[in-house]
């Protein structure tokens, strides 16, 4: 039986700005893509050059009709309608984050289509792989909001189930190399770098993975103190 966990130090915990703020600063006039950004907590904190946000039902406040910023794009649409008809051909981006509609398949999706257009030494940051909860883990949100009513639970966390994403990426991206932040929510952070330990399992063996299995597999994700990820991913892209 494992020990009972020291609850996590609140006043530790590094906020998405600022993983995004601090992978933006590593490179020059950054570019940067945000993919859900509702009221722009994040997309607004972050210092790029080129900022492109992408959201079907942006929430900002000024609007994003009304703002004057130099270097910023806002595209009121789906991510799979933003890289379909509307990312250059040649658009590159040195940080991704992708935070948009919180299931597996179309996370994959949207990290499928980003990989097109990230620098070879660019970073992608994917939020919400590390879910707290069965309840948190409900890919189906009418599902997780009659469950949630159900239990009447006041943690109003919904992740999703994203994490099945990082177990895709193991088994099948052996060019990326990844780690997941264990002093915050859980975002993993992803980086072109080959890996040997690639395990054999099949794309239905991932897509039914069960919250219960990411438990007794957490090693999977890779967690890793966000500045121990820091470290790790500029000695290996040379940042
Ligand atoms: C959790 S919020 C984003 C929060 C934001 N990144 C931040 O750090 O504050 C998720 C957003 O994803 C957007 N979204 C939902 N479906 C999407 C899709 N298919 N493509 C892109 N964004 C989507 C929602 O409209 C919502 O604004």
């Amino acid at each position: 039986m494992t020990e009972p966990q020291e609850p996590q130090d609140l006043t530790k915990v590094v906020s998405r700005a600022a993983v995004v703020r601090q992978l933006c600063r590593l490179y020059d006039d950054a570019r940067y893509l945000e993919v859900g950004v509702w009221r722009g907590a994040t997309f607004d904190k972050v210092p790029a050059a080129r900022k492109v946000a992408v959201d079907p039902e942006f929430k900002l406040d000024p609007p994003h009709g009304e703002r004057d910023e130099p270097g910023s794009e806002f595209h009121e649409v789906t991510s799979d309608d933003y890289f379909a008809r509307i990312v250059g051909r040649d658009e590159q981006f040195d940080v991704v984050f992708l935070d948009g509609l919180h299931v597996y398949e179309q996370t994959l999706r949207d990290l499928m289509n980003t990989l097109d257009h990230l620098q070879p030494d660019g970073v992608v940051v994917v939020d919400d792989t590390h879910p707290p909860t069965h309840l948190c883990s409900l890919p189906d949100r009418d599902q997780y909001f009659a469950v949630r009513d159900y239990l009447g639970e006041t943690d109003k966390r919904w992740m999703g189930d994203i994490y099945k994403l990082v177990w895709f990426v193991q088994t099948f991206c052996p060019h990326l190399t990844y780690r997941t932040i264990s002093d915050n929510h859980g975002q993993t952070v992803f980086w072109r770098k080959p890996r040997t330990d690639v395990p054999q399992r099949s794309l239905r063996e991932v897509a039914d993975l069960t919250f219960e299995q990411m438990v007794a597999g957490e090693d999977v994700l890779q967690l890793r103190p966000w500045q121990t990820i820091r470290r790790e991913l500029r000695r290996d892209l040379g940042l």
